[in-house]
């Protein structure tokens, strides 16, 4: 097959070692690859945009979002974040992903360095490279949360610190002394900060408490995704001081024009409507992350209690990580997620309890 010529930029990031889980698994596998709801999109949500199909509602939309969109959302941060945002400093955008992929490209310049935690999200080392900029790592404690002191050290010269609490892939939650720390350090030497909360509300014993509290240069990133069960929806968006929203408009503008609008009119009925469906999810989650962290620590693994998101991050050893995939039991290897945990794997409990129980009973098997 003739080889095409591709951009060094693209050549240089790996595919997403979780894209790949997607289809994993013979027919009895178990995965708990995937991070995402295992729950149906709430009915009202749905009925809202079955109802802006049938009324026509299914033009371009003002490339910033719909108005009540982004009304709905300031007052989601007034009730949930105590924050008070305008409507023009919100940019309504497809997904966190693209959201990130804005403030990348509208802020990074090329050599400029972007912090995040190793082990992170997938997308901040891939995203920051394609901006031109150089990807960097900050060291987890042994509690898996950020060594704020060793952060402080990184923030020196950096452009970016992204963090992300509730934590993609540890589930650790970070205090409000850390991120009160981190931003107001960060902030004092011209780092700006971009706080990734699409896990927010999905929190078990501590609270959740927005970066953008503590200092002015903050952005914070978040999407209806997690919280609603609306991954394929593709609506989240970015909240930021008012000057970054034109900068991160005209990446948007010219390369997506707008988020989906029929997703955009779900999106007012997620904000502005019955918010119950979210507190069960995050009650089945925690159900389950106690199911899986007592079965774990069952057999013998130690490590902190997930205390968000819905992941379990845990010390297994390579061997036995590889066993358990080959098992059928998919889970991700920390190698997915940087360089410095590739003898963890992440386990996502956004699936049955059944299916964890024989998880943990299938995992027991191969330790005997
Ligand atoms: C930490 C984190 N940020 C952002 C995203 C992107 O979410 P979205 O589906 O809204 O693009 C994910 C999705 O897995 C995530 O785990």
């Amino acid at each position: 097959m003739k080889e095409h010529r591709y951009a060094d930029r693209v050549r240089s990031v790996e595919m997403s070692g979780i894209r790949k889980l997607f289809e994993a698994g013979g027919p009895d596998a178990i995965n708990l690859g995937i991070g995402q709801p295992d729950f149906d999109t709430p009915d009202h949500i749905k009925m809202a945009a079955i109802a802006a199909i049938r009324e026509g509602r299914t033009g371009y939309t003002p490339n910033a979002g719909i108005p009540e969109l982004r009304e709905a959302i300031c007052e989601k941060f007034a009730r949930e974040n105590d924050l008070a945002y305008r409507p023009d400093q919100i940019l309504v955008t497809a997904g966190g992903s693209e959201a990130l992929h804005l403030v990348m490209e509208a802020l990074v310049d090329p050599g400029d360095r972007v912090l995040f935690t190793d082990p992170g999200f997938v997308s901040y080392a891939a995203l920051a490279t394609f901006a031109g900029g150089k990807p960097e790592g900050v060291p987890l404690d042994t509690t898996l949360h950020i060594d704020v002191e060793r952060a402080k050290e990184l923030m020196e010269g950096a452009r970016l610190f992204v963090l992300n609490t509730p934590s993609n892939p540890t589930g650790a939650v970070e205090s409000e002394e850390s991120i009160r720390a981190l931003v107001e350090y960060g902030n004092d030497r011209g780092v700006t900060i971009v706080s990734d909360e699409v896990y927010e509300h999905f929190v078990y014993e501590k609270k959740h408490v927005s970066a953008a509290r503590f200092g002015e240069d903050v952005i914070t990133v978040n999407a209806a995704s997690k919280t609603y069960a609306m991954t394929g929806w593709r609506v989240g968006y970015l909240a930021a001081p008012e000057d970054y929203i034109p900068e991160c408009l005209k990446v948007h503008q010219y390369a997506q024009a707008c988020a989906t609008s029929i997703s955009q009119y779900a999106a007012v009925a997620a904000y502005t409507g019955d918010q119950s469906a979210v507190a069960r999810m995050r009650e089945e989650y925690r159900a389950r992350r106690d199911l899986l962290y007592d079965g774990l620590v069952g057999l013998g693994f130690d490590f902190p209690r997930p205390e968000g998101a819905f992941y379990a991050f845990v010390p297994m050893g390579r061997t036995l990580i590889e066993k358990a995939i080959e098992a059928g039991v998919v889970i991700v290897p920390g190698g997915a997620f940087g360089t410095r945990a590739p003898d963890y794997a992440r386990f996502s409990y956004a699936t049955s309890r059944e299916n964890l129980s024989r998880a943990v009973a299938r995992i027991g098997t191969l330790m005997e």
